[in-house]
């Protein structure tokens, strides 16, 4: 054997072990805890379902898994990638059975808004509600119970049957009942979690409010900041009525904005709810993918571009998009200058942060080969074998039978 051989030979065991993935339910990761900064006052955590570590545990475990979707092909994670702000850089995304109506939303700071209602149309009640809906949409994920797909109660079959979903559902509901409940409140809780406050808007929103200049902010962003404060009949862009700052959350109150297209053809008028306008763009400034529902504009430009000009008056316009005609209401203009607009793009930049896009606790906890992490169970969970490492020490491992050994 050549020494190259040998060396190669030496090293697979150990590469392989790197690749395994650990899901450590005696110290989690923390998802209940997160420092929130003071300035951040909405959220929408609805009582009963609170964050913990551990429901949020089994929330990233649900959201990246293949096997809740009908041919275990397609996760959350398929059309919601951490790398993209957890949206899709495709206009619309892939499921099990053709491609979504609009494009997807990115899931960045969804607790810290006064709207609960979630996706494009405010059609989910909550994020507890929204969380089920992919699972059972026939384009999505397919246990939609019609047009020939198996029904959640199929779903909830296949899972009960894996022996980590038993460990992860004791551990948080106190039972190992899997009901569709459950799964929304675990993925919700995950979904909540996802927070983004290292940006430099928060570096300069920590020292000041948002109507004083910013002290680490260029000339031009804090102009472009005080142009989406401002309301257009003292020549701002009056951005700030409907995404609202600190949080950049949208008005629950908002009608459409003038954004009608739709991906299937056609028109969709339904549109009022954005997800937050914070983390537009990644730490490079590439958005991720085009904005709107129907992804149209494919550049912050052009999103100015359309409310420095709203094209047309058309059915659900919000009035505020609206300016009194010498008859009826015309569409807004705002006639921003060049150095405008660029300033407003400057600002929207800062909004990004920077963590979010790679921390460990947003990522897969899957394996490369689609193996579920190994768990590890607190010293609590009685009808597990253990193992001691014979010194009386409390960090015993403990492990369910069955469960894939990691050491
Ligand atoms: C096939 C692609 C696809 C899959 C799979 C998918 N989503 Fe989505 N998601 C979308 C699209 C597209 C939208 C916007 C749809 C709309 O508004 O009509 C969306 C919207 C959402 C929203 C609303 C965000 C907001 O601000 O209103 C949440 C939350 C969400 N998805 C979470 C999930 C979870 C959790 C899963 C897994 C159970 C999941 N998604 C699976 C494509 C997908
Ligand atoms: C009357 C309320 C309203 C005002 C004012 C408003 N917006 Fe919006 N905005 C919305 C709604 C509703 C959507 C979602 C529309 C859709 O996708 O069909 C949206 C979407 C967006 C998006 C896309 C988000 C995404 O995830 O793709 C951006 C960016 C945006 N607005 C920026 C701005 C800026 C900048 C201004 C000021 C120039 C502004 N908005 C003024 C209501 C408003």
């Amino acid at each position: 054997m050549t020494e190259k051989a040998l060396t190669l030979l030496l090293l697979l065991p150990l590469s392989a072990f790197a690749q395994e993935k650990t899901i450590d339910l005696t110290s989690p990761e923390n998802y209940a805890n997160q420092p929130i900064p003071a300035y951040i006052t909405k959220d929408n955590t609805p009582v009963g379902n609170d964050i913990t570590d551990l429901g949020a545990t089994l929330g990233r475990v649900l959201f990246y898994d293949k096997r809740l979707s009908r041919y275990d092909t397609v996760s959350c994670s398929s059309c919601h990638h951490q790398e993209n702000g957890f949206s899709d850089t495709a206009t619309a995304s892939t499921g099990v059975n053709g491609t979504t109506g609009r494009h997807s939303m990115r899931l960045i700071n969804s607790r810290f808004s006064n709207e609960e209602k979630f996706f494009w149309d405010e059609r989910a009640a909550s994020v507890e509600d929204q969380a089920t809906k992919p699972i059972q949409d026939h384009i999505e994920m397919g246990f939609s119970g019609a047009d020939g797909d198996p029904s959640f109660a199929d779903l909830v079959v296949k899972l009960s049957a894996i022996e980590e979903y038993q460990v992860l559902f004791q551990g948080v509901f106190g039972d190992a009942a899997i009901t569709e409940e459950r799964v929304g409140k675990a993925l919700a809780q995950f979904v909540r979690s996802i927070q983004s406050f290292d940006s430099k808007y928060d570096v300069g929103r920590a020292q000041r409010n948002d109507n004083q200049n910013f002290l680490n902010f260029t000339a031009a962003e804090n102009a472009g900041k005080q142009l989406f404060l401002a309301p257009p009949n003292v020549g701002g862009a009056g951005c700030a009525v409907c995404h609202t700052p600190p949080e950049f959350d949208i008005d629950p109150n908002s009608g459409n904005n003038g954004i009608v297209g739709s991906l299937g053809g056609g028109m969709d008028f339904a549109n009022t709810r954005s997800p937050s306008l914070r983390d537009l763009v990644d730490p490079s400034g590439n958005p991720h993918g085009g904005f709107m529902h129907d992804a149209s504009l494919p550049t912050l430009l052009s999103v100015i571009d359309h409310y420095n000009a709203i094209p047309a008056i058309v059915t659900g316009l919000d009035p505020r998009l609206t300016r009194p005609g010498p008859g009826a209401p015309q569409p807004q203009t705002l006639n921003l200058t060049a150095q405008q607009k660029s300033n407003l793009v400057d600002f929207l930049k800062t909004l990004t942060g920077s963590a979010i896009y790679t921390e460990e606790k947003y990522s897969t906890p899957f394996n490369t080969d689609d193996t579920l992490a190994v768990v590890i169970l607190p010293t609590e969970s009685a009808e597990m074998t253990f193992a001691t490492d014979g010194s009386n020490n409390q960090t015993a491992i403990l492990k369910a039978t069955g469960v894939p050994n990691v050491g």
